[in-house]
């Protein structure tokens, strides 16, 4: 099937360089030149394991081509959308520039019968409002198709995913357009990916409230961190404990520094503010899930002042890990990256060392010193902090860091590394939720 897909980011180089892999004629566009040179020459523009290989295979096979021309959508029987919808600067609604100037931009080279296939994340209202747009000028369909691919997993998730979720038209439309999707995703849908279909918002709503409902269990168990820390409770037994309850489960409740990335935070704040839109006030607790989650961050700056007793002026703060979460290269709304960037403004000599985010956060904060090693970065520390819970960290041994540090004090902001081996070996060791 013939497919083009707007937007190469996260989520459309990897849906782009998927869909040739399964064996679809694809073509990926972007607006930025950059951006397509490299995947056309191969290259990830950013980190994500099985992304290069895939983009291999693809552009190998001669399936995948990327073009910064709009004009090379036409010919295709599928058109996914799928650029980005950060926050509006200065409001907590999602931005929909990007969106509109991509459906825009389609609409001259659209046929009667394609179908256009939204997968970015959307207030509810937008999908029907782009159908008419879409319908009017070209006799093409529309459908939402929301994506819920995580970072670091993003091939596997779009390859087989959890289910599918189409959103469609009523009548003859939404069967046609859930014929294509069938046909789009025939090898998942071979293996038994559940598949819903629906009408526009609530696919819409389907991606928002499950972000919404994984942000609130992550703020849940820090709030329990928080009242652990008062008590003297742990936190982590306390996850186990009621994780094993099945209705509860153990995935996302791991307390430490919390959320952020590209996705989580802003879509809590669009999902509210569109809540608020509507007159209604039932979103209204996520601004305390969001308040959770960044009280996590004050935390951790805290106790980095604690420890350096209150002078952190001039000391040396080695950072393990600045991108949101392990096996990802992306800083955005990083925690580790505001508690690193906080300490530098307050005098801190921060060294950071990241296995892959080192590049991606010197773009964004120059001023911290970036180093290629741990070992360089625990090198004369005065204080390490744990901030990306990535696999190289979550292994080092007290023995092996002792000798290099100048203090050996240590706060684990992701509760990966065992207290009483760190205690044990002499260092003054805090974690989040944990005595
Ligand atoms: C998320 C959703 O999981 C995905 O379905 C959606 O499509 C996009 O947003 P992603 O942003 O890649 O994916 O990250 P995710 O794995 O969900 O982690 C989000 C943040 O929560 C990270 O900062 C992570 O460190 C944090 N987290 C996760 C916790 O603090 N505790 C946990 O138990 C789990």
């Amino acid at each position: 099937m013939r497919m083009s897909v707007i937007g190469c980011g996260y989520l459309g180089a990897v849906h782009a360089a998927c869909m040739a892999d399964l064996g679809h004629e694809v073509v990926g566009i972007d607006v930025d030149p950059g951006k397509i040179e490299m995947l056309a020459s191969g290259h990830a523009p950013f980190f994500e394991p099985g992304l290069p290989e895939a983009l291999r295979r693809a552009l190998d096979s001669g399936r995948l081509r990327f073009s910064t021309d709009p004009a090379d959508a036409a010919g295709a029987q599928v058109h996914f959308v799928a650029v980005g919808t950060p926050q509006t600067a200065g409001s907590d609604a999602a931005d929909l520039t990007y969106v509109d100037a991509a459906v825009q931009g389609l609409l001259p080279h659209l046929a009667d019968g394609d179908l256009v296939v939204g997968k970015s994340t959307v207030p509810v209202g937008t999908a029907s409002r782009l159908a008419d747009l879409v319908r009017a000028s070209s006799g093409a369909d529309l459908a939402w198709n929301p994506e819920f691919l995580r970072e670091g997993f993003a091939v596997a998730d779009t390859v087989s995913p959890d289910r599918f979720v189409y959103g469609v038209p009523s009548g003859d439309a939404g069967e046609r357009a859930t014929a294509v999707l069938d046909e789009v995703y025939a090898t998942a849908l071979a293996t038994g990916t559940p598949r819903l279909v629906t009408d526009y918002a609530t696919a819409e709503l389907v991606k928002v409230s499950a972000n919404a409902f994984l942000a609130t269990k992550i703020s849940f168990i820090n709030a329990m961190a928080e009242i652990a820390e008062a008590t003297g409770a742990d936190v982590t037994q306390l996850a186990d404990a009621i994780g094993h309850d099945a209705r509860i489960g153990r995935r996302f409740l791991n307390a430490g520094l919390g959320f952020g990335g590209g996705c989580l935070p802003k879509d809590i704040r669009a999902f509210q503010a569109r809540s608020r839109e509507l007159g209604l006030e039932s979103l209204d607790f996520l601004a305390d899930v969001d308040a959770v989650n960044l009280r996590r961050r004050d935390r951790v700056v805290a106790l980095a002042d604690e420890l350096l007793g209150g002078h952190v002026r001039g000391q040396r703060v080695a950072v393990l890990g600045v991108a949101f979460k392990p096996d990802s290269d992306d800083v955005r709304d990083s925690p580790a990256l505001d508690v690193a960037r906080r300490l530098h403004a307050a005098g801190a000599e921060v060294v950071v060392f990241d296995p892959e985010a080192n590049h991606t956060a010197a773009r964004i904060a120059p001023d911290l010193s970036y180093v290629d090693d741990a070992a360089s970065a625990l090198s004369g520390a005065d204080l390490v902090l744990v901030l990306t819970e990535w696999k190289q960290f979550k292994a080092l041994r007290p023995a092996d860091v002792l000798p290099l540090v100048a203090h050996p004090r240590l706060v684990d902001a992701r509760n990966v590394l065992d207290p009483a081996a760190w205690r044990d070996a002499g260092f003054e060791y805090r974690a989040l939720g944990r005595p």
